[in-house]
């Protein structure tokens, strides 16, 4: 007779689904994190490729290291994947013949070139390790997520298992997704509600704005012909000597306190009228997002914390999965349209010698 100290095999299958799926529910529910959308998950490659994040991790420390201000680079190419036609690499697409590319309409081009080739060796080195299992979607939403830890900022798990577009945007619905610097609140909270965000979200997203820089063409309608009454008359002044012309060529820090880390000063400067643009210093203005922008400047974690929830969300805008989109081979171009050249060739076969030896 079996002893009642020994499970049947029904049990322990009973037993271990549970552990498996509370997991999920460990990380997620109990760390207050937002759910996960079907098809992705928090231990996609753990077996597949168990080192991809250290190789992400490790190579970004170097990059960091030589150049801080890539961070930043990192963090919105990320926003501007994610928010036009979900985040699915599409804003690391090359153009074709047929017309321009989501890359090339306005909002993008103030992005960083260098962002795009950082991708594009964080994906060689990934699918030199792993084989081509990788996306470039995932690998800029964990770029994000470490531009974001290696200024300072809150560390965060990110859902894995993005599949990369086989389209890219047009240039019209790249600025329809992209809100100007020149919003107000009720614009800003009109438009990223119908992204699934609410005011703590839209308020906590726009503190990534405590790293990186802007152009003058970005906020100088705030200052000529006149200068924006919400604006600090020290902090204008010196935005002019930065920016003399409203097409002055130069660039300024987002966050005058601590333009290099993440912190919560970014709260700070909008409560001292020092916000850059009219979207940041609206926050401050509006009666619906003041509160908590001033509870985002008192308490640090309480910022941080709602970050953290806020982009995981984004990080999850309208993804692809499965068998859907594809995983691509360069970052930027879809696989059907690749070049066949010799130094393609030679990588591939590198790629599939080192996963599989
Ligand atoms: C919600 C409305 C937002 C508006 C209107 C906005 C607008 C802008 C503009 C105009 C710039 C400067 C571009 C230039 O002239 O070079 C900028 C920079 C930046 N934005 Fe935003 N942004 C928004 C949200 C976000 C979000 C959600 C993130 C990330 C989660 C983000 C991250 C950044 C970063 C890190 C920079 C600095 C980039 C660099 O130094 O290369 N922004 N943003």
């Amino acid at each position: 007779m079996a002893s009642t100290s020994v499970y049947s095999s029904f049990e322990l299958l009973f037993i271990s689904s549970l552990l498996f799926f509370s997991q999920y529910f460990i990380l997620s529910e109990a760390q207050g994190l937002p759910p996960i959308v079907k098809g992705l998950s928090w231990t996609f490659f753990d077996s597949s490729c168990s080192k991809l994040e250290s190789i992400v991790r490790k190579r970004l420390e170097k990059v960091f290291k030589d150049d801080i201000g890539q961070a930043a680079g990192l963090l919105r190419l990320h926003f501007h994947d994610c928010f036009v036609q979900g985040c699915d690499g599409s804003v690391l697409l090359d153009g074709s013949a047929g017309g321009p590319s989501e890359k090339t309409a306005i909002p993008n081009l103030t992005l960083r070139k260098e962002s795009f080739k950082i991708i594009e060796d964080l994906r060689e080195r990934v699918h030199k390790e792993c084989g081509k299992i990788v996306s470039c979607s995932d690998i800029a939403a964990l770029a994000a997520r470490d531009a974001v830890v290696l200024t300072g900022g809150p560390n965060y798990v990110v859902p894995l298992g993005r599949r990369d577009g086989l389209n890219f945007a047009t240039e019209n619905a790249t600025l329809n997704n992209l809100v100007a610097p020149t919003a107000n609140t009720t614009t800003l909270l009109n438009r990223l509600s119908t992204k699934g965000f609410d005011a703590t979200d839209v308020v906590a997203l726009s503190g990534a704005h405590t790293i990186g820089i802007s152009h003058c063409t970005s906020f100088t309608e705030r200052l000529y012909p006149n200068q924006d009454s919400t604006m600090d008359k020290t902090f204008a002044n010196n935005l002019k000597g930065s920016c003399p012309k409203a097409d002055s060529n130069n660039t300024v820090n987002l966050d005058i306190r601590s333009p290099n880390i993440f912190d919560n000063k970014y709260y700070v400067d909008l409560m001292n009228r020092q916000g850059l643009f009219t979207s940041d210093q609206d926050l401050f203005t509006d009666q619906r997002t003041r509160n908590i922008v001033t509870s985002f400047a008192k308490d640090q974690k309480v910022f941080f914390d709602n970050f953290v929830n806020a982009m995981i969300k984004m990080g999850q805008l309208n993804v692809l999965t499965g068998g859907q989109g594809e995983i691509r081979a360069k970052c930027d171009r879809r696989n059907n349209d690749k070049k066949v050249d010799i130094a393609t060739v030679v990588e591939e076969l590198e790629e599939t010698f080192s996963a599989l030896f």
